[in-house]
């Protein structure tokens, strides 16, 4: 295949938006926020405490030179901790530091560093800009692109929100280095679900590509998180807003994030989406969209990246509940994501209980 170009730039209507840089180490950040003109701005990070024991020292020495000063706010590192209390906490940072209009917050971290740090940038002042760094693999894959930042709220995941767009987004590959097992495999489970739903050679790439992968070779990684990002761009710039399309993306998510709720959050957000995503490539097959072969091989996939596929301990019953308070309702209807076939996801509405439940069924083991 052709060299690739690691550098992706994200439009809307027909205009620039954002570059995403992929990058091996910090070497090109200068280059990627020259255009965002920071000489004479603040520039804030916020990071985690795991994070920062790790990049916070690194980044600030990259930035000094380019900002007119660099400050960081650290929250503890954790999903519980993306609320509107740290939200707050952040504010009160901003305005002690006397941050305006004009001035920059970089999220250095993990999915829940950027939701929070974005929606914090989205709402300062009505809005300030806000470079996304994301260190793990399901942020690099997912979350640090298309705009959408928010925190939770009580028990509620993402429930409050807001569309704000980052002005550019950098990742660091190496820091994948320090990713523990668990988390690096469970970026792997949205890469997989982009292939299914919309690129089957990506899917069929990453069944051939594997060993690398779990060995975290760099330029491998770096090629297979630029393809996911090209499939997350076409997506995201044909409906910034989901208000159609947008919502393939939810593949394997609607009896993902109902399991992902029944478990407590014990398991993790990706780990969740494999199993949700076998439980609708079984729903798929049962509808003789896709043939029972490629149903078990799609299972083996996720299993071979040591992701779960089937999950212990709850009833079907419960699980079903928590998948029609989801978000993803659309009038009383659950909208499904189904694979009309490998790599071509469809969203259903007609889907009725009594087959979420044998859907369901299809994943719980004892
Ligand atoms: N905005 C979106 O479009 C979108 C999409 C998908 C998921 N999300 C959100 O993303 C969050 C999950 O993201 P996540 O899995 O990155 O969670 P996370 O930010 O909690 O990171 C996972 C864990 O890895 C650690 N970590 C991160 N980078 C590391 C590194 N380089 N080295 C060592 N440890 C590191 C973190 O401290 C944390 O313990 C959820 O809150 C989810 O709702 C948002
Ligand atoms: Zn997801």
């Amino acid at each position: 295949m052709e060299e690739m170009n690691h550098t992706i730039t994200i439009y809307q209507d027909d205009a620039p938006i954002y570059d995403i840089y992929i990058r091996e180490d910090l070497h090109d950040l200068a280059n990627a926020l020259y255009g965002l003109k920071i000489e004479n701005r603040k520039l804030f990070i916020v990071t985690e405490s795991t994070v920062a024991s790790y990049y916070l020292e690194a980044l600030k020495e990259a930035l000094r030179p380019l900002g007119r000063f660099v400050h960081a706010y650290v929250f503890p590192a954790g999903e519980q901790n993306k609320n509107l209390d740290i939200v707050r906490g952040i504010y009160t940072f901003l305005i002690e530091q006397k941050a305006d209009r004009n001035d920059v917050i970089f999220a250095l971290g993990g999915g829940v560093t950027g939701d929070l740090a974005g929606y914090t940038a989205a709402t300062y002042l009505r809005g300030i800009r806000f470079v996304q760094m994301p260190t793990s693999l399901l942020a690099m894959v997912d979350s640090s692109i298309g705009g959408k930042t928010g925190v939770d709220f009580d028990s509620y995941k993402n429930m409050v929100g807001a569309f704000h767009q980052p002005s550019a987004v950098y990742m660091n590959l190496s820091s994948l280095l320090t990713l523990n097992e668990r988390q690096y495999l469970s970026g792997f489970a949205e890469v997989i679900k982009h292939g299914l739903l919309c690129d089957a050679p990506l899917y069929a790439w990453m069944k051939e590509n594997r060993e690398a992968l779990l060995a975290r070779d760099l330029p491998v990684l770096q090629e297979m998180i630029t393809r996911s990002c090209l499939d997350k761009k076409a997506i995201v710039e044909k409906d910034p807003k989901e208000k159609g399309d947008r919502a393939l993306l939810n593949l394997g998510h609607t009896i993902g994030h109902a399991v992902e709720k029944c478990k407590d959050f014990t398991l993790l957000h990706g780990e969740c989406v494999a199993i949700g995503t076998v439980a609708a490539a079984y729903l798929s097959w049962k509808r003789e969209m896709i043939t029972k072969e490629e149903y078990l091989e799609i299972k083996d996939t996720f299993a071979n990246y040591h992701l779960p596929v089937n999950v212990s301990g709850l009833s079907s019953q419960e699980i079903l509940s928590a998948s029609k308070s989801d978000k993803k309702m659309d009038g009383g209807h659950v909208k499904f994501i189904l694979l009309e076939e490998i790599g071509h996801a469809v969203i259903r509405r007609d889907v009725e209980d009594a087959e979420l439940l044998s859907a369901i069924d299809s994943i719980l083991v004892e």
